[in-house]
């Protein structure tokens, strides 16, 4: 499946829907660069992993967990660059309004769901980024559940500056009531993987094969997993899971671990991904050199309704009436929640 945008405009950019879509993913991109002046900072940044082949033995950098953990991530509130009804909340209003808070250990970011707006208005959630970034690393996210339904557009996924530049790991993403996990890799840079995906040894469905963002296309290279418990509803129903991302000379590879298949090795904070078997999604540098490609990353999470993906593939995904009268209506918020038990950050 292939979707495409028409770039109307390169340095302000502005999307027009040339087909249908369900998996573009206009994410942060900014106004204020042209199309090719891409910027690495390596002046002001020396990226850690540059000096090693980031593998392990990995040590924990960081660690967001509980009470403390807030203090390490930016609430976003500008207007939602995916153009989704959300009106994103700083720290402060989301605290006060019970959008963001940590209980019995799990901090939970939580879309508004008290108030009626009006059909086509714009509901509170949260995005929030690391103020750390990183270059290689392994990223390992428990989840005890996510928000889910229809309308809602929720991801957690890894970006750095001037997007689509320095690239976008979408590690748990979809829309709407699907019951599937997206894994997705966009780039600045061109970037098109082999339609046999020869050698790639993953457990989920290879999908689109252009990596590269370009004059508007923007679905990207990924993976499908087609296991219930990887998203929604059934991840939810099993506890959720834990999601891990290795970035390193090889590529990347992502791990989907339910709650009960988590390897001793990552509860015991000594990860060891060579013990972990066959990724369930992988990407590597062989077919596009992501060391260049993905740079100075942040880790994302996200919860914004309808938009560029949620909205367009509503009609198709057998939700009632429009995406914009589900906004309306808070009763249809019930689920969305994301419940973040840790996310830690390891380096070699
Ligand atoms: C890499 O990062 C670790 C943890 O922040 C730090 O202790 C170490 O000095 C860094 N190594 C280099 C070579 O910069
Ligand atoms: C999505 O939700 C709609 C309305 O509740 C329902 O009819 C449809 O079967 C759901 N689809 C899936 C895949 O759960
Ligand atoms: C609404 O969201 C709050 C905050 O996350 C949550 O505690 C509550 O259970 C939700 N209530 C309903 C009815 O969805």
């Amino acid at each position: 499946m292939r979707f495409y945008y028409t770039l109307i405009a390169t340095f302000l950019p502005a999307f027009a829907l040339a087909g249908k879509s369900y998996d573009t993913h206009l994410r942060s991109r900014h106004a204020s660069r042209a199309a090719g002046l891409r910027i690495r900072a390596d002046d002001t940044y020396v990226p850690n992993a540059t000096v090693s082949n980031g593998n392990p033995p990995y040590h924990r950098h960081e660690h967001y967990e509980g009470e403390s953990f807030f203090k390490d991530w930016d609430f976003f509130t500008g207007e939602d660059p995916t153009h989704g009804n959300v009106n994103y909340q700083s720290l402060s209003n989301a605290q006060r309004k019970q959008l963001a808070y940590v209980k019995d250990g799990v901090t939970v970011l939580a879309v508004d769901n008290s108030s009626s707006v009006p059909v086509g208005g714009k509901r509170d959630s949260v995005r929030i980024t690391t103020k750390k970034t990183w270059n290689f690393g392994l990223f390992i996210a428990d989840f005890a559940y996510m928000p889910w339904g229809c309308g809602i557009w929720p991801a957690y996924w890894s970006v750095g500056p001037d997007w689509p530049n320095a690239g976008e790991i979408d590690i748990l993403e979809g829309v709407n009531n699907q019951t599937w996990n997206q894994y997705t890799i966009h780039t600045g840079i061109e970037c098109v993987l082999p339609d046999n995906n020869a050698g790639i040894d993953a457990l989920a469905s290879p999908m689109g094969k252009t990596c590269t963002s370009s004059n508007g296309a923007n679905s990207g290279c990924g993976y499908q997993n087609n296991n219930p418990n990887s998203y929604g509803a059934g991840f939810n129903a099993a506890g959720g899971g834990v999601l891990v991302h290795e970035w390193n000379s090889w590529g990347v590879k992502i791990w989907f671990f339910t709650r009960d298949s988590i390897p001793v090795d990552i509860t015991n904070e000594q990860p060891n991904p060579t013990s972990w078997g066959t990724p369930t999604a992988a990407w590597p540098s062989r077919d596009c050199d992501f060391s260049s490609a993905l740079y100075e990353h942040s880790l994302v999470i996200d919860t914004t309704l309808c938009g560029d993906w949620a909205g367009s593939a509503y009609g198709d995904s057998g939700c009632p009436g429009t995406c914009q009268e589900v906004v309306a209506n808070p009763a249809n918020f019930a689920n969305a929640q994301w419940g973040v038990n840790y996310i830690s950050v390891y380096q070699s």
